[in-house]
């Protein structure tokens, strides 16, 4: 499966959801999470992200990020449709590790 990771925080871009052939993104407040179990491993979205955020599982350490795809996508809307990112996505498309600060 593919993972969104930190990057995603905030920046929420959206090109993402617009390639995938399953629809399988999931949309939280300030990010969006993949299904495990819905993707297919295409690897289409993985280039799209202006932020490099989505990464396959098979890269090492994002233990933390699979289990919370797996979580919320559970809990959150499916999204399909691209739509703007937030105003200041840019701004923090510069900022590194911001789950701890801006994940809720
Ligand atoms: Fe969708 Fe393919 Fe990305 Fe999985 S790898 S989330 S199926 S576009
Ligand atoms: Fe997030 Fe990148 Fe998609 S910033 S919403 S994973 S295009």
């Amino acid at each position: 499966t593919y993972v969104v990771t930190d990057a995603c925080i905030r920046c929420k871009y959206t090109d993402c959801v617009e390639v995938c052939p399953v629809d399988c993104f999931y949309e939280g407040e300030n990010m969006l999470v993949i299904n495990p179990s819905e993707c297919i491993d295409c690897g289409v979205c993985e280039p799209e992200c202006p932020a490099e955020a989505i990464l396959p599982d098979t890269e090492g350490g994002l233990e933390k990020w699979m289990e919370l795809n797996s979580k919320f996508s559970a809990e959150w809307p499916n999204i399909t449709q691209r739509k703007d990112a937030p105003a200041d996505a840019d701004e923090f498309k510069a900022i590194q590790d911001k789950f701890d600060t801006y994940f809720s």
